[in-house]
């Protein structure tokens, strides 16, 4: 039987932590701040954004909401980044993603400061990520290194795979393996021979987005394994990349979805506006 990494149990310890910080941090008078933008109406989006300003509540940070129109304009939009970035009493900006197509989300991203990009998204974050300074890591990926790390999963030394390249999961999620001493392979939808790749895998993360890809023949026995994806299946139950039930048996802790990575992302975000505070003082 593999071990279930229980990743609402996991985020909850997280967010009781930030909660005491945020707590001492008051009383040292210094409040924090996390400034929300949401462009247009996309369903997922405003549960997300919702969701976060909801953390935000139960932890103690302070959250401005700003809700643009669909039809906001690239410039309205980069006008109150730069509004925020100017606010002292404004620590962390979050720009809600997909943004609607008349804008250029590259560009957006790197319109807030990069002491204030607490989704980890901007070029100078995932820079200083990749050459080992300080600055914001996204939040999925550093979710998924806290869910090993707290159920005392070994990393050093391990051999991981990484299916998936973007930039807000993929790409991230192979720097912070290596940065854990991991032998680290990216590997894509054009990778030769998938399954005889992730059978090497101690560690095998995917974050493809194609629901149930993952089956037992990618999978090593007593593999650790990671699924990031979130899908509805033909039944409308939540699922993710992995399929869970032919995996399961075979792998020494795998987690599940719902109830993995996904809770994960938001105690990060919440963990990144607490370490805002430490990065404006440099
Ligand atoms: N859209 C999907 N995931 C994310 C995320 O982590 N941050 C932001 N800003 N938008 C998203």
């Amino acid at each position: 039987m593999a071990q279930i990494i229980d990743g609402k149990a996991i985020s909850s310890q997280i967010k009781e932590e930030l909660k005491t910080k945020v707590g001492a941090l008051k009383a040292q008078g210094v409040e924090i701040t996390l400034a929300v933008i949401l462009v247009g109406e996309d369903p997922a989006s405003q549960v997300y954004v919702r969701n976060k300003k909801k953390a935000c509540e139960y932890i103690g940070i302070r959250s401005l909401s700003y809700e643009l129109e669909e039809t906001a304009t690239e410039r309205q939009l980069l006008e109150l980044i730069e509004q925020l970035n100017r606010r002292e009493d404004v620590n962390g900006i979050l720009v809600q993603l997909p943004l609607p197509k008349h804008m250029e989300e590259q560009k957006v991203i790197r319109a807030i400061d990069p002491k204030k990009d607490v989704d980890g998204f901007h070029p100078q974050s995932v820079g200083a990520l990749s050459i080992g300074l300080p600055g914001f890591v996204s939040c999925t990926p550093a979710g998924v290194i806290q869910l090993l790390k707290r159920s005392a999963i070994p990393i050093e030394g391990k051999r991981c795979v990484v299916v998936g390249r973007s930039n807000i999961v993929g790409k991230p999620m192979a720097l912070l393996m290596l940065r854990e001493n991991a032998t680290v392979t990216i590997a894509h939808s054009k990778t030769a021979d998938l399954p005889s790749l992730t059978r090497q895998a101690d560690i095998l993360i995917a974050a493809v987005g194609k629901p149930k890809m993952i089956t037992a023949e990618y999978i090593k026995e007593g593999a650790v394994v990671i699924d990031v994806g979130i899908h509805r299946d033909a039944a409308n139950k939540l699922c993710g990349d992995v399929d869970f039930a032919s995996v399961e048996p075979l792998c020494s802790a795998i987690t599940p979805v719902p109830g993995g990575v996904g809770p994960m992302t938001i105690a990060m975000l919440m963990y990144n506006c607490v370490e805002s505070v430490k990065i404006q003082e440099k």
